[in-house]
């Protein structure tokens, strides 16, 4: 008989996020992304899933993550930055995979400035999580991991 093979996340977190713990705490709390990524990895082991975590600050290299394992993966989980309010380059690689995808903003994005209001990558996420802080992250695996049939 052979095995099922284990369940794959990705996990992206785009520019700046690098600085969480030190950035702004004020919005984006005082929990690091070393921090906020051992959370999710407790949760992901004991129910035993893989997670693949990225953090970058540029635009391709969270494109070719998401073409790398957008395929195979059971989900990605991307928090943008500020990409998401005007990156059709990740939109469009999103739209490309089948992998759904759940977008994650620490802060409520829809009660700061306007420029913020607005994200590219909405129409094609399964689903959005702001305002939460990283607790956002952690609901997202949890849907992909129980609620997800893609
Ligand atoms: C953010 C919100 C974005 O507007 C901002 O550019 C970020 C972080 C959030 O997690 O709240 O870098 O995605």
């Amino acid at each position: 008989m052979s095995e099922r093979p284990r369940r794959r996340i990705l996990v992206l977190h785009g520019p700046n996020l690098n600085l969480l713990g030190q950035r702004e705490p004020g919005i984006y709390g005082t929990t690091t992304l070393d921090e906020i990524n051992a959370l999710l990895s407790a949760e992901a082991d004991a129910a035993g899933v893989e997670l693949e975590f990225l953090q970058s600050n540029h635009e391709g290299a969270l494109i070719d993550a998401i073409h790398r394992l957008g395929w195979e993966a059971s989900g990605i989980i991307i928090n943008p930055g500020a990409f998401t309010h005007y990156s059709i380059a990740i939109r469009d690689a999103i739209a490309a995979v089948p992998a759904p995808t759940i977008e994650i903003h620490l802060s409520n994005t829809a009660a700061r400035e306007a420029f913020r209001h607005h994200s590219v990558i909405a129409p094609v996420a399964r689903g959005t999580i702001a305002g939460l802080g990283y607790h956002g992250y952690l609901l997202a695996m949890r849907y992909l991991i129980e609620g997800a049939d893609g």
